[in-house]
């Protein structure tokens, strides 16, 4: 069997090394038209990072994994074609700023018309609206070779920062589609190393409609805790105290209760937004507000993280150092799309703050590249005060140490774990005095900073002075 899987990204790059990894018998061929990204794919840096990626991608390279550029080519070869690619939020036209961009997608499917042959399995694998595979179908009904299709919603549940131990013991695997037979032929792929009780089969819609749903009721988890946390703040309850005690009840569970910044990453703004945008399709107002309420609370959150930093220091950040320690929007990737630190940087350097910014897997260049798209108004242009902005105020740091150095505020805006080991004390000695710690992720031992000296700000706990 062949396959052939079009996107290269943070979805199709894992979820086909997952495949070579676990089907020896089976030669996946990943293809994009990014040719930098295949280079990576192909080289000792690869464009993703995921903890345990890179072993898998080494083991299976050139055996029976394979990155290329040729896309017709491996269209042409394959029994089963995955598309993968991106379907970001569009940002023209009827829809801007909600549905999603379905161009990609349109793309792929007319490419796989022109050029496929013999009988072809269509699987969705990137998010999509419920009923694209309805456009698929129209697109791929005019081929100029005769070749048959089905098209199959195979949704991906992975999580990035634990993307390989997902894909490796998946809770369930879904697939939606109208060919038994196609459907058969995607299960006996996953069933090699997924068992078949947690392999879900349904209709093509509701396929397509849960991973929307899926992504909206782990977003609203957390504006829900996150709702909460401001409540704590104003009342002196403690938000890790009321998770804990909510989450013990089994029917809510522990799971997503984490009060943070905010959200970030590729997927859950994008897909309720266009799971909003859908709802007002079909005239279902109410429903679309009350899932709109889930963002609105997100944007909320990181707004009031950064004006509660600018409080603290005074009512005032113009000219003062800030370490912000992470960048990615979550532990464990270095993917930084939608990233809550994106915006808590734009808000302090619209203070006029000089950010110094240390991640261990995000690139100077991605930042500056992230902080150009979110000053860039609807207009494409970036404003010569804002560029100045980002040109002067934002350094790079390569350690949390140097980030300290002098800084008037230490925040936190990513939970990776070689932050919840760094001794207050040495920082303590590093930054301005009065030392302020604004922990954006509840994971650094408050009692430890605040005795080091620190006053500590803690999202749902306030400001927390030691006395
Ligand atoms: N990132 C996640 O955690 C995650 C999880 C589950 C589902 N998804 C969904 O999976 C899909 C892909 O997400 P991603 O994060 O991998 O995106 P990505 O941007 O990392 O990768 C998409 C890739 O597709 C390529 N591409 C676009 N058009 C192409 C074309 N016509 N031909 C060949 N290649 C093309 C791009 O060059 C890019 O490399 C999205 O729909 C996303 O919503 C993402």
């Amino acid at each position: 069997m062949k396959i052939c899987c079009i996107g290269a990204g943070y979805v199709g790059g894992p979820t086909m090394a997952m495949i070579a990894h676990k089907c020896d018998d089976i030669d996946v061929h990943v293809v994009d038209i990014n040719s930098d990204r295949i280079a990576a794919w192909n080289s000792g840096t690869l464009p993703v990072y995921e903890p345990g990626l890179q072993e898998i991608v080494e083991a299976n390279r050139d055996r029976n994994l394979f990155f290329s550029t040729e896309v017709d080519a491996h269209i042409r070869d394959a029994d089963i074609i995955f598309i993968s690619v991106n379907t970001p939020t569009k940002q023209y036209g009827v829809g801007k700023g909600k549905a999603a961009d379905l161009k990609f997608i349109e793309l792929c499917a007319r490419r796989i018309a022109e050029v496929a042959v013999g009988h072809k399995i269509i699987v969705e694998k990137s998010t999509l609206p419920v009923r694209t595979a309805e456009t698929v179908k129209r697109i791929l009904a005019n081929t100029p070779h005769g070749a048959t299709f089905d098209v199959l919603s195979n949704p991906e549940f992975l999580a990035e920062g634990t993307a390989m131990t997902d894909l490796e013991a998946p809770d369930r695997v879904l697939i939606g589609g109208e060919s038994a037979a196609a459907i058969e032929t995607l299960v006996s792929v996953y069933a090699r190393w997924v068992a078949r009780e947690r392999i879900l089969t349904t209709n093509l819609w509701s396929s397509e409609l849960s991973k929307l749903a899926a992504n909206a009721f782990l977003a609203q988890r957390i504006s829900s805790i996150n709702a909460i946390s401001a409540l704590c703040e104003a009342t002196q309850a403690d938000v890790d105290e009321v998770a804990h005690a909510i989450g013990k009840d089994s029917r809510i569970g522990p799971k997503f209760l984490k009060a943070s910044v905010g959200f970030g990453g590729s997927c859950f703004q994008k897909d309720i937004l266009n799971l909003v945008y859908l709802c007002e399709h079909y005239g279902l107002t109410e429903v679309a507000e009350y899932w709109n309420q889930v963002v609105k609370m997100n944007d909320y959150q990181k707004a009031r993280f950064a004006r509660n930093m600018v409080k603290t220091l005074f009512n005032t950040v113009s000219g003062k150092r800030i370490a912000m320690l992470g960048y990615a929007f979550k532990k464990d990737t270095n993917d930084t799309r939608e990233s809550a630190a994106i915006y808590v940087c734009r808000d302090l350097l619209t203070e006029q703050a000089n950010v110094a910014i240390y991640d261990p897997k995000v690139t100077p260049a991605q930042i500056k590249a992230d902080l150009k798209t979110v000053f860039t108004n609807g207009n494409g242009e970036l404003a010569a005060r804002d560029r100045k902005l980002i040109e002067e105020n934002v350094i790079f740091c390569s350690s949390a140490q140097e980030a300290a150095k002098d800084a008037h505020g230490v925040a936190v805006m990513t939970e990776w774990d070689e932050f919840k080991t760094l001794d207050p004390a040495e920082l303590y000695g590093l930054v301005y005095k009065p030392a302020f710690l604004f922990d954006g992720r509840n994971i650094l031992d408050h009692n430890a900073y605040l005795q080091a000296g620190f006053e500590v700000y803690a999202i749902g706990k306030g400001l927390l002075d030691g006395e």
